[in-house]
């Protein structure tokens, strides 16, 4: 089965020729494809943009998942009942969109009313375009141009759609690489976090504690007066920063960190030490990986967990609202999380003796805004032990 580009000269739209408007627009959707920031609605955007630019009837935009060999929708435009998620199987030798993909060809259907066996992605389209979309690796997807008229992709739409399709190739690439970095990153991160707790003996819980203490308090100051700069991205961020706050405590000896007993003042000080290697850590993650947001919150944790309200807390015995927030919040979640569970060097504390030592403690080493916000709800932390319990 093969199917010719159509050759007729019907224009796809009178307004829309090769002119001037046609050619910013496509300048435009360029620099945007440049500079557009990665995340879950860049495959939209790209396939509203060609669109945008195309001024076709409808178009979608089809990747291959390389654990299940589909074709999967990504994003669509103009066609009115497409199922989110839509999957093609490449072994569907029905499928124009499997066939171009496994071909590497282009598919023009030019009229659907006379092609017997082709479904195309509505009842609606009378024609149908689909180039596969070829990177460096090889076939990574196929982009389907629809129309509601047949005839339409002539040789200079067909021109145009290439071209788009091949610009789109660089982009597409860029998005998966970057998501497969944002995975690698969480990975590492999280590895770093659980590395500095492994000698640790209290490892089970406390880290996951720890996260969703910090997202529950963080939750809780969104559009309270005086914390703007909580949004649902912060509280997203600190849930997984909050992991780090420990990283240092990798450079600890077993000697000091593992010791039953009361340490002495000496070992206290190496013991100090742990907030200026994890924000020494982080730092040097922040220079191969990037300048990211959790691994700057993780800095800003790390150095100032311990830092008290007064001032008369370490590293830098920062005071007041000069400790970030982020750092507030934990010093609050990490002191609750140790009093209330067995170390090495102490015993549990119930939930009220330690509600009991961290308020009255509240104005000299921690936030007594964030103390108050953080006991409003007893329950809530009763449920974070629940969930994760040592
Ligand atoms: P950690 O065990 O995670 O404790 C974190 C923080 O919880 C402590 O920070 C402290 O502010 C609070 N905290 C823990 N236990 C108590 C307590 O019995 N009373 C009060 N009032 N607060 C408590 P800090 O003091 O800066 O200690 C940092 C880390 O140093 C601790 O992390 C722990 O790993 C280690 N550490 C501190 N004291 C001792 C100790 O006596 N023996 C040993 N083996 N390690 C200690
Ligand atoms: C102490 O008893 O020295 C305080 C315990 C701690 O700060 O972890
Ligand atoms: C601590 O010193 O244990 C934490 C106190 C704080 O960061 O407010
Ligand atoms: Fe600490």
């Amino acid at each position: 089965m093969a199917y010719e580009a159509g050759m007729k000269s019907q224009q796809m739209r009178k307004e829309a020729g090769p002119g001037v408007d046609r050619l910013q627009a496509l300048q435009a959707f360029n620099a945007r494809l440049v500079c557009m920031t990665v995340n879950e609605s860049s495959y939209d955007e790209v396939v509203s943009g060609v669109w945008k630019v195309l001024g076709c009837d409808a178009c979608a935009l089809f990747l291959k998942d390389d654990t299940t060999g589909d074709l999967v929708l990504k994003g669509s435009v103009g066609y009115p009942d497409i199922a989110s998620g839509l999957r093609i199987s490449l072994a569907d030798t029905g499928s124009i969109h499997a066939q171009s993909f496994n071909e590497e060809y282009l598919i023009n259907v030019d009229d659907l009313d006379h092609q017997n066996g082709v479904k195309p992605l509505s009842s609606r389209i009378a024609a149908n375009l689909v180039l596969p979309i070829i990177s460096n690796r090889g076939p990574v997807g196929v982009f389907d141009f629809g129309s509601f008229d047949s005839g339409t992709f002539d040789a200079q739409e067909i021109g145009m759609c290439s071209m788009l399709v091949d610009q789109m190739s660089y982009s597409l690439e860029n998005i998966r690489l970057v998501g497969e970095l944002s995975q690698s990153r969480d990975a590492v991160i999280r590895g770093m976090a659980l590395l500095a707790e492994i000698r640790d003996t209290h490892i089970g819980g406390h880290l996951n504690r720890i996260c969703e203490l910090a997202e529950l308090l963080a939750g809780r100051l969104i559009s309270l007066p005086g914390y703007q700069e909580v949004t649902g991205d912060f509280v997203d961020t600190i849930a997984r920063a909050a992991a780090l706050h420990d990283v240092g405590k990798v450079g600890i000896p077993d000697s000091i960190l593992l010791k039953p007993g009361k340490l002495t003042e000496a070992e206290y000080e190496i013991m100090k030490s742990h907030t200026l290697v994890g924000a020494e850590l982080l730092e040097g993650l922040r220079k191969s990986f990037g300048d990211f947001t959790m691994i700057s919150m993780g800095v800003d944790v790390a150095i100032g967990h311990h830092e008290w309200w007064d001032g008369s807390g370490y590293p830098r015995g920062n005071k007041g609202r000069d400790i970030p927030l982020a750092a507030r919040i934990l010093g609050v979640c990490d002191v609750y999380d140790a009093l209330t569970s067995e170390r090495v060097y102490k015993k549990a504390w119930s939930h009220e003796e330690t509600e009991k030592t961290i308020r009255e403690a509240a104005g000299r080493q921690f936030d007594p805004d964030l103390v108050d916000i953080f006991f409003a709800k007893p329950e809530d932390l009763f449920a974070v032990r629940e969930k994760y319990p040592d």
